[in-house]
């Protein structure tokens, strides 16, 4: 069983891959009724955590649903994290979630795909070509993952692209980026917004609804900025952060 959470659809094409290669099925994360079933599993059974990386570590919702689902202890548990450049300690963060309920992880790889992250200065969607040459490149990396996960292979240390101080970006700068720049409150649509609802549609957790004036964001927001890169006039900011940023369409999942 493959467990995944995906905001702009990067982790929810790693996983549908990795379903079709290792003739499993897919569970997302994000829904209620996978928190509300009970899991348990035949001998030998695999189960898989995909996600996206969130400021070098498993997004909130991850660990929460860690934390939370009633499933029997795996024989054989593994994670692909995708990222759009580094990972930093996201596998450490996750095998001590896993530890709480003292569930170990066999193997964890990651796999860079476009980048979706634009709300800092700074930081902007990769170019047409880089977003195509980053996804040709990941479709062999699924393969050779699936074929690793195939033979259930057991690793010393994860096969993650850690990138440089990754120690400094997980358990110093995530913490500041948790606290300063995770809230919603930020977001707002401008007088472009067609009330198309698409926005509302996307959000893996339900957390916007729009209404006369437009799309309202709740409190539960995962940050993934699904509502930003789908909208179809480009009229979702993120304060004035994300002005004149590109936006990412997954054009090459396709
Ligand atoms: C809030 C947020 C934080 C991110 N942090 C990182 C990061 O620390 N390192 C990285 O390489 N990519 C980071 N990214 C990029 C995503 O991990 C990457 O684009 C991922 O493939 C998106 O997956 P998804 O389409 O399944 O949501 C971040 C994206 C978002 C939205």
């Amino acid at each position: 069983m493959i467990f995944y959470f995906s905001g702009t659809g990067n982790s929810r094409w790693v996983a549908g891959m990795l379903a079709d290669l290792l003739h499993d099925e897919l569970v997302p994360m994000a829904e209620e009724s996978s928190l509300s079933a009970t899991y348990s599993w035949k001998p030998g059974e695999k189960v898989g955590f995909v996600f996206p990386v969130y400021a070098w570590a498993p997004p909130k919702l991850v660990l929460d649903f860690i934390t939370r689902v009633k499933m029997e202890k795996p024989e054989y548990l593994y994670f692909v994290c995708t990222c759009g450049d580094d990972t930093g300690k996201t596998g450490e963060v996750l095998v001590k979630a896993l530890k709480e309920r003292r569930w170990d992880c066999q193997a964890g790889y990651s796999v860079t795909m476009p980048n979706t992250y634009v709300s800092l200065p700074g930081f902007d969607v990769d170019d047409k070509d880089t977003e195509r040459m980053k996804v040709q490149h990941a479709k062999a990396r699924v393969e050779f993952i699936a074929d690793e996960l195939a033979k259930k292979v057991r690793m010393a240390s994860f096969n993650c692209h850690e990138g440089a101080v990754p120690f400094l970006k997980t358990y110093v700068i995530r913490p500041f980026f948790n606290r300063f720049l995770m809230s919603p409150e930020p977001f707002r649509a401008t007088d472009a917004c067609i009330s198309c609802k698409r926005c509302e549609k996307k959000c893996p957790v339900h957390n916007i609804k729009v209404e006369a004036g437009g799309p309202c964001w709740g409190n539960h927001c995962t940050q993934c900025l699904a509502c930003y890169h789908v909208c179809p006039v480009h009229a979702i900011q993120y304060g004035n952060r994300t002005e004149g940023k590109g936006q990412y369409k997954g054009e090459h999942l396709k």
